[in-house]
């Protein structure tokens, strides 16, 4: 009697065991479900993350820019156009008549200089006066390039 009656609730036990194991296992399941939507919504990975959480701005310190590099590529490649390396290097300084340049356009600036012949201008041009830097302070720039932004102050100053 007593061996029969421990033997059902043996079995009894394991049943309800399995059951138990059986509604633990769904429902691991079904979180593992959920918890993979999740992740798919928003990945974890690592440079994901880097991305969004870098910061909204970026502050570059140390190497300072150096005004007249953007241009440079782009003036080198153009091949001596001394409109555009004027634009882009030399009108700094010359447009304003900055530092007693002569002025861009300016034929009274500009008279005394072309009597000293374009030779002289060319190779002060090419290695500076007093203030006016070497090559406009663009030493990307070649002769010929330096010779066509001449020519074409020149051109614009008559
Ligand atoms: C940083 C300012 C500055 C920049 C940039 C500059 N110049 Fe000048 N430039 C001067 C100044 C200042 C003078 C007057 C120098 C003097 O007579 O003492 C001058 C003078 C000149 C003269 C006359 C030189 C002479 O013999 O009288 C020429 C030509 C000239 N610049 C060409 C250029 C060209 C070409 C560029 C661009 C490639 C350029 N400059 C860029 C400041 C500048």
């Amino acid at each position: 009697m007593d061996t029969q009656k421990s033997g059902k609730f043996f079995v009894g036990s394991i049943v309800t065991f399995l059951i138990v194991l059986l509604l633990v296992k769904v429902l691991l399941a079904t979180m593992q479900g959920v918890a993979k939507n999740v992740v798919a919504l928003d990945s974890m990975a690592d440079e994901d993350v880097v991305e969004r959480i870098k910061p909204v701005a970026e502050v570059y310190v140390g190497e300072a820019p150096v005004i007249a590099a953007a241009p440079v590529a782009e003036v080198s490649s153009a091949g001596g156009n001394g409109e555009k390396i004027v634009a882009q290097v030399c009108a700094m300084c010359h447009s304003t008549g900055m530092m007693n340049s002569p002025k861009l356009g300016n034929a009274t600036d500009w008279a005394p200089r072309i009597e000293k012949g374009m030779d002289t201008l060319y190779s002060n041009a090419i290695n500076g006066l007093n203030m006016m830097p070497a090559r406009g302070g663009n030493p990307n720039l070649s002769d010929d390039e330096v010779k066509a932004a001449v020519d074409y102050m020149l051109s614009e100053a008559q």
